[in-house]
């Protein structure tokens, strides 16, 4: 697939608007009344094995509404070889479902064939570079259009990374032509985890190839924060996402919940305060300092994923 072609498709997607994760929990809400949403992201593992109700509810809502694809499963990161029937099921959902796009994350999942159904961090040198940019093209031109990679949230680095995950993502974008997803959340937890600046981070990516945003709740530790996905936003990711929002020029944007999902109506406004983060001007109005929330026991990070939370859940 032609680089340049890549670039350019991606410059030309529209921003969508606002949009909500299409959770099973709302489905009768979303079919019945007809909510104003802009648009929806579904987790496309949730879909892809499932000939039943969930994809008879996703046909219909793809009728009423645009939809973004979100995979937590293509290992972009992994040794193991790419897998051509996760790809061929993921191919179909969207050749059925025709999303705006299709995205997935910087991480690995699983190696031997195994799947830990977790997003696991890469080493971020030369050879993980030129090994994952071969992936993404492969599994792009399997595809037959232009894949948007997303940043990690993470908890350690390694010894043997050599780039800056910001600089990694770039050059991905250079050597692909993918989008990115930037989660702004991500961008704050994995700075506080790991000890970098979250604006150096955001303002040094590629902002025109950012063609999605992420916002989401984590859980803060004192220590370190845990990406939880399972409450409201902080005022410091709504700084973040303030600034991402002048530099990429605005961009689709979608609030996570995966954990402890409230009523839908609460989920809408909760990312409908998305609004008040898009003025230049809201910067010089966004004073004061996060109020830390309580320890909880037994958190865990998030996953999206709707039969592994079910069976967590037995
Ligand atoms: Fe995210």
């Amino acid at each position: 697939m032609d680089i340049a072609a890549n670039i350019n498709s991606i410059r030309q997607l529209r921003n969508p608007g606002l949009g909500l994760g299409l959770r099973s929990k709302h489905f009768n809400h979303i079919l019945e009344q007809r909510p104003a949403v802009d648009w929806f992201e579904v987790i496309s593992e949730n879909f892809m094995d499932s000939g039943g109700r969930p994809r008879h509810v996703l046909r219909q809502i793809a009728e009423h509404y645009p939809v973004v694809m979100h995979g937590v499963s293509l290992s972009i990161g992994s040794t193991d070889p790419l897998n051509k029937g996760y790809l061929k099921k993921l191919k179909a959902l969207a050749a059925e479902v025709q999303p705006l796009w299709v995205s997935d994350h910087l991480c690995w999942t699983g190696v031997n064939g195994l799947n830990t159904h977790d997003l696991l961090p890469v080493v971020l040198n030369e050879e993980s570079l030129q090994h994952i940019c071969a992936r993404i093209n492969e599994a792009q031109d399997y595809m037959e259009r232009p894949m948007v990679f997303e940043n990690p949230s993470t908890y350690l680095t390694f010894k043997q990374s050599t780039i800056a995950e910001w600089d990694f993502l770039r050059y991905m974008t250079e050597e692909t032509g993918c989008g990115l997803l930037l989660d702004v959340n991500n961008v704050y937890v994995s700075s506080f985890n790991n000890d970098f600046d979250p604006v150096h981070y955001i303002q040094q990516l590629p902002h025109q190839q950012v063609v999605q945003m992420h916002i989401a709740g984590h859980q803060h530790c004192g220590d370190y924060i845990i990406d939880t996905h399972d409450r409201k936003v902080v005022q410091d990711v709504w700084k973040l996402f303030n600034l991402a929002w002048q530099l990429t020029g605005g961009v689709a944007t979608l609030l996570e919940w995966d954990n402890h999902i409230p009523e839908f109506d609460d989920y809408h406004a909760e990312l409908l305060k998305a609004r008040q983060y898009m003025d230049a001007l809201a910067m010089d109005q966004l004073t004061g300092t996060e109020t830390k929330q309580p320890y909880e026991p037994g958190i865990a990070v998030s996953n999206p994923v709707d039969f592994l939370v079910h069976s967590m859940e037995l």
